[in-house]
């Protein structure tokens, strides 16, 4: 049986670290338990990124996740890439690196979009593969996040946390949960976010993602431009009290708040694992009952409009610098 967590710290309640806010970070030194860097935001930059982010790294932990490893994809590992991550997680302490299960491109061409893979046998063996030769090359466990996904494939054999949890275990790997996607992910596909968060191997799980959504009533999209929804704080919860506690990081990626509204959703966490707070007993998914402090009222368009510019479909990806590619 692994150690809880892989051995790693519970790291406590972080947000993801974004260039709008470095200012303010800087200057006010936030009393944040650590930040969360997108690993190619900063593997190829010299410059202000890079002195941020090695100024934050001295006094704060720093974890890197990225998204373009392409675990899933049947192009060949990009050595040259892993070369890089493995780099920047020397120059910041990274306390662990992790990247989604996903692909992200084919034929070197990158598609910029976390895209999923059927669940079998088949790809289940050619992801712990290379899950395996990451590590070794990485010389430390890979932490591998459950993607949002909006479609599924006829050829999967398996749920999606039978897969997960297979791959955590034959890779011997730890688990990013993204609390948000589980969400996200059984509502666009009809499965039970409980069943999905009980049935993961807890003692693998070395972070958790919280992240706001928005709901088009017939799917709904990880946009990251959002409060945390209820029902989503109710399974973090749950999560909480499977996992016994692991670092927590909020995600924040469009319409990104002031950097106090930010961290005050994080630490809302606090309330909902000491059952502080009520949470809302709605079955609308989309009519969530009001965050505990909100100080800002984000705006979620609605159905209507989002139909009428459905041109505008955030996504994680779409903030990460061009150059990366
Ligand atoms: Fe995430």
């Amino acid at each position: 049986m692994a150690l809880p967590r892989l051995g790693h710290p519970n790291l406590g309640l972080g947000v993801g670290l974004r260039t709008t806010h470095f200012r303010h970070i800087l200057e006010n030194q936030p009393q944040v338990d650590w930040f969360e860097i997108i690993s190619e935001n900063f593997m190829d930059s010299g410059g202000r990124p890079r002195y941020v982010v090695e100024q934050i790294a001295e006094r704060y932990p720093v974890v890197m996740h990225g998204v373009a490893m392409s675990i899933g994809s049947t192009d060949p590992l990009n050595f040259e890439y892993l070369g890089k991550l493995k780099q920047l997680a020397r120059d910041v302490d990274a306390r662990w690196v992790s990247d989604h299960l996903c692909w992200t491109g084919v034929a070197t061409r990158n598609t910029h979009d976390l895209l999923p893979i059927p669940f079998n046998e088949q790809t289940l063996k050619h992801v712990v593969e290379r899950v395996r030769i990451v590590q070794d090359y990485l010389e430390r466990p890979l932490v591998v996040e459950n993607p949002s996904s909006y479609i599924t494939f006829v050829d999967s054999t398996m749920s999606e946390w039978e897969f997960i949890t297979r791959m955590a275990e034959e890779a011997d790997c730890g688990l990013l949960l993204d609390v948000n996607n589980v969400f996200v992910s059984s509502f666009n596909h009809d499965m039970d976010p409980e069943e999905f968060i009980r049935s993961v191997p807890h003692e693998r799980v070395v972070q958790f993602h919280l992240a706001g959504h928005s709901n088009y009533e017939t799917h709904l999209i990880d946009t990251h431009d959002n409060h945390v929804i209820d029902k989503v704080w109710k399974l973090y919860r749950l999560a909480h009290q499977l996992t016994g506690g692991v670092g927590t990081l909020l995600e924040w990626d469009a319409k990104i708040p002031p950097f106090p509204v930010l961290h005050a959703e994080v630490l809302k966490a606090k309330q909902y694992i000491s059952g502080e707070v009520a949470l809302g007993t709605d079955e609308d998914e989309g009519t969530d009952t009001e965050p505990v402090t909100a100080q800002v009222t984000a705006q979620q368009p609605s159905p209507e409009s989002a139909r009428q510019d459905a041109s505008w479909v955030p996504h994680p990806l779409h903030y990460v610098p061009a150059e990366v590619e």
